[in-house]
């Protein structure tokens, strides 16, 4: 009746951004990124039989308003497909904290779907939990699997996350993390500003899938100059599309944009690096595991006493014991 599962958040390397369905969370376009093997969430569901609510915390802190009804919204959806009325407890913590940047609804979502469809007793195919916890927000489908993932675009039964081999090919991410706190608007509501005002949104459309095929034959071939470049390209896209929404949607600062002429610098000095920017201030550099200390080390440079984050690649979603 109680079961803990631990995950951990992904970044994409090409972007989701926009969904074409909604209630079914299904993505415009296709996504591929990289799970981390920093910033795990644990999350643990128990059946509470005689409870007639849901409840959840974070770090022991009740959830409440709109962050309590799209956990609550997501235990109802696992209850209603195992048959079940049975209201659950959620307890979920983050290693790191929130205002660092990485505490994701990806890895939150990925360990609540695991956690809670073990605790209902659904035994869900991996492909199916992808499914799942796409329905708690899309890029949890992704944080099911370890490595390098593809997300596909489909309908409600097309649209699941896979592993993607990539023999050779070792990356490692160094986040820094340059405003720490709440980002200004939302990603869901970002995105769908951008879908419905966005005159560049057609285009972001129609290019993703050849930059997709790009990525995959550059991955590969084990070749990080093209995975890097095709990354940092679809980042400024993804970016590009949401500035040209009404009224535009900025999520950089000039910290922002400092940081992106660091990793510039890194390549002109020989430092293969290259950058990426989700729905928030904050630049990760894809780069080797060697050069990840020749990255801090300029970005500590150019910013005094700014928090940095190295990753490698890390696992997917695993159950970790009956309780917390
Ligand atoms: C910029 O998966 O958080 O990080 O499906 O509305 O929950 P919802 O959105 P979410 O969006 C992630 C957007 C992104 C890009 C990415 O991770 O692919």
């Amino acid at each position: 009746m109680s079961v803990t599962a631990v995950a951990h958040p992904n970044i994409a390397l090409i972007k989701y951004w926009g969904k074409a369905d909604e209630r079914l969370s299904l993505p415009a376009t296709g996504s591929l990124s990289l799970t981390l093997d920093i910033a795990p969430t644990r999350t643990t569901v128990t059946l509470d039989p005689s409870a007639d609510q849901h409840v959840a915390s974070w770090s022991g802190e009740p959830m409440t308003g709109s962050e309590l009804e799209r956990v609550s919204a997501f235990l109802d959806l696992v209850a209603e497909r195992a048959g079940s009325r049975t209201r659950a407890v959620v307890e979920t913590a983050n290693e790191i904290p929130t205002g660092a940047g990485l505490a994701s609804s990806a890895a939150g979502f990925a360990a609540l779907a695991a956690a809670a469809s073990a605790a209902y007793g659904l035994a869900l195919s991996p492909r199916d939990l992808s499914r799942l916890a796409r329905r708690g927000s899309g890029s949890a489908a992704r944080s099911v699997f370890g490595g390098l993932v593809q997300w596909h675009a489909g309908d409600d039964e097309g649209s699941f996350a896979e592993p993607i081999d990539a023999p050779g090919l070792d990356l490692a991410l160094v986040v820094a993390v340059l405003a720490p706190g709440r980002k200004a608007i939302g990603s869901r509501e970002a995105m769908r500003r951008t879908v419905a005002t966005s005159p560049f949104f057609g285009a972001w459309v129609a290019s993703v899938p050849g930059e997709l095929d790009a990525m995959r034959a550059a991955i590969a071939r084990a070749d990080l100059t093209a995975v890097g470049e095709l990354t940092e390209a679809n980042a400024m896209r993804m970016h590009a599309t949401m500035l040209g929404a009404v009224p535009p949607v900025r999520y950089w600062n000039a910290d922002t944009v400092a940081a992106l002429d660091v990793v510039a610098q890194c390549r002109r000095d020989g430092v293969e690096a290259y950058a990426t920017i989700d729905a928030g201030p904050n630049v990760k550099v894809l780069c080797r595991p060697e050069a990840t200390t020749a990255v801090a080390d300029r970005l500590r440079a150019a910013f005094a006493d700014v928090d940095l984050l190295v990753s490698g690649s890390g696992p997917g979603v695993r159950i970790v014991g009956p309780a917390a």
